[in-house]
């Protein structure tokens, strides 16, 4: 019987593959070994051997060890879902922000510095938006108001040591996420409770995709030769549509279960 490794991901993916011996461990606490070529991965519930690897990373604090991680799945040639070169180009999100802009998408502008002691000089018209690092799942994110919420913001993350990036606040009426997985395409729009539509989301909307977006969610697919990829785009009162990021290990909440059966026969057909 084949074995299919998920890394982390939501408990329900075990029961889409029946027929396969299912193992799930978690990134946090798995340790990986290559030897004589061969892959295993180890953690307090035993070792496996996988012949797939699902990876459902969410919202995890990235760490180098990560990428390791990735690099050695490649060198044991076991096929990941998404592929290896595929994850590690989507790792970092401003080599995620250079891939959409090369392919002259429509990707929101940003000032950046690699440090935070920089913070001062990315300072934008209020509204504003600050990001942090690699976070996922709204994490590392804030909106500035006002002159005090700047100082605050600014006196808390000087002690992080990662890069930022401001951008516009854009008063948006949808957000809306085009997935795309092999051939298909769909469209939802959240709403959050507050500025963050994918933090504490309250609202679900499937909806048509556009035609514009299905080619730009497919051009992109194409090109990063994604079997799975999601992209955020934002969309003003006055029909303004601008990329937010893409995202290769998309969550799939309010997605419909085509969504997930597609996702799991790519993992099967490994
Ligand atoms: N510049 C902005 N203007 C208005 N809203 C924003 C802006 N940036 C982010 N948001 C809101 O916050 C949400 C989360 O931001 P973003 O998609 O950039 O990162 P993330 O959710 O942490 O990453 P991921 O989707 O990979 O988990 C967006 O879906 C959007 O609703
Ligand atoms: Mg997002």
């Amino acid at each position: 019987m084949k074995t299919i490794l998920i890394i982390n991901g939501e408990k329900y993916w075990k029961d889409y593959f029946a027929g396969f011996n299912v193992v799930q461990k978690k990134i946090q606490t798995a340790e990986f070994i290559v030897k004589d070529s061969s892959l295993y991965v180890h953690d307090a519930d035993g070792v496996c051997q996988p012949n797939v690897i699902f990876w459902r990373l969410g919202a995890v604090n990235p760490e180098a060890k990560h990428r390791n991680i990735l690099e050695l799945i490649e060198y044991s040639g076991v096929p990941c879902v998404n592929s290896v070169s595929t994850l590690l180009m989507g790792y970092e999100r401003l080599s995620m922000l250079n891939g959409l802009k090369k392919l002259g998408l429509p990707v929101i502008d940003f000032n950046a510095a690699t440090n935070l002691t920089q913070l001062k000089n990315l300072e934008m018209q209020f509204p504003f938006v600050v990001k942090v690092g690699n976070h996922h799942g709204g994490y590392g994110k804030s909106l500035v108001s006002t002159d005090e919420q700047w100082e605050e913001l600014k006196d808390l993350l000087f002690i992080h040591q990662d890069y930022v990036t401001t951008e516009k606040f854009i008063n948006y009426k949808y957000d809306i996420r085009y997935l795309a997985i092999n051939d298909k395409v769909w469209a939802m729009k959240r709403k959050g409770k507050y500025w963050k539509a994918n933090s504490l989301t309250q609202e679900y909307q499937i909806i048509e995709p556009e035609k514009e977006w299905i080619e730009n969610v497919k051009l992109l697919q194409e090109n990063i030769k994604a079997d799975i990829v999601a992209i955020d785009v934002l969309e003003t009162e006055n029909g303004e549509k601008v990329i937010l990021e893409y995202n290769d290990i998309p969550g799939l909440s309010g997605f419909p279960e085509d969504a997930k059966l597609e996702l799991s026969s790519i993992v099967k057909s490994k």
